[in-house]
């Protein structure tokens, strides 16, 4: 369960501190994962209620566990896939979302819901790789594992990144989020040890689905192959790992929208 507490916090702050959250908001975090941004700012606000969502049950287990430890009554956690968000329209004035919108599932169908259950006025702030390749760790597994991938099961077929700052804006607009703001963030991907580097790869966000096919002998492959391509980025043999990272921050303010755009209708 490192993803997190050791990657996300950085992010999370530069999540949290990009926009004003009204008092009282009602806070939607999008794949929430093992429950940040949700957890950090139900901690920091009291008065906000914060809904967590995720496709993964295991996930969202691990997520009420550890609301229910740190006494954080204003925030909730649902298994629900993006796609479909058993959320009322017009309903919610936050989102945020840290590595989920635009990087899983169907992301065009998932900004529409994302659309559909803001009100206007309601802002939101999504930490995103714009490029994958800005992720060490991510571009070093990725050859990696494509090489001993079962066809059809390749790489980057799960996660989805939107490199170019035109389509990225466009596919924003299409959905109706209107005028976005882009910032970078660097940060580090900090894992302990090699084991809590293969857990990590090992999630429904990254490459879950491919680990999952290896057999036996093929996944010792893998792990040689890896373990000799991370040794790079250990501070000292059997130490930590350190792995730079940058991503954007992706936030802005829903107005009006335009009543020529399929957007305004479809909601
Ligand atoms: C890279 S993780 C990010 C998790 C969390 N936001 C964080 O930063 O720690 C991506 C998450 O998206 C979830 N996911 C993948 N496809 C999804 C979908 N279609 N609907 C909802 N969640 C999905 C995965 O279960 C995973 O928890």
């Amino acid at each position: 369960m490192t993803h997190a507490s050791a990657v996300a916090n950085p992010v999370v702050d530069a999540v949290l501190d990009a926009i004003e959250i009204p008092e009282n908001a009602a806070v939607v975090d999008l794949a929430c994962g093992l429950g940040r941004p949700s957890l950090t700012l139900a901690a920091r606000r009291s008065d906000v209620t914060v809904l967590g969502v995720d496709l993964d049950p295991a996930a969202i287990g691990h997520a009420r566990a550890e609301a229910r430890a740190l006494g954080a009554t204003n925030a909730e956690f649902a298994v629900m896939p993006l796609e479909q968000l058993t959320i009322p329209a017009a309903s919610t004035d936050v989102i945020v979302s840290t590595f989920g919108l635009l990087q899983v599932g169907d992301p065009r169908q998932s900004l529409r819901e994302a659309v559909r259950i803001m009100r206007l006025g309601s802002r939101f702030s999504l930490a995103t790789y714009g490029d994958m390749r800005s992720n060490t760790l991510w571009s070093l597994a990725a050859p990696i594992l494509a090489w001993y991938a079962p066809p059809g099961t390749a790489p980057g077929s799960r996660v989805q990144s939107f490199p170019d700052s035109t389509a990225r804006k466009e596919l924003l607009r299409e959905a109706g989020f209107g005028e976005v703001e882009e910032s970078t963030v660097d940060f580090f991907i900090r894992l302990p040890d090699f084991a809590a580097i293969w857990r990590m790869l090992s999630q429904p966000g990254m490459f879950g689905g491919i680990i999952d096919a290896f057999c036996g002998g093929t996944a010792v492959s893998v792990q040689r192959d890896l373990r000799s391509a991370t040794e790079v980025y250990a501070d000292a043999p059997g130490g930590e790992y350190v792995f730079p990272a940058s991503c954007l921050i992706l936030r802005g303010t829903l107005h009006l929208r335009d009543p020529l755009s399929p957007a305004f209708w479809n909601r």
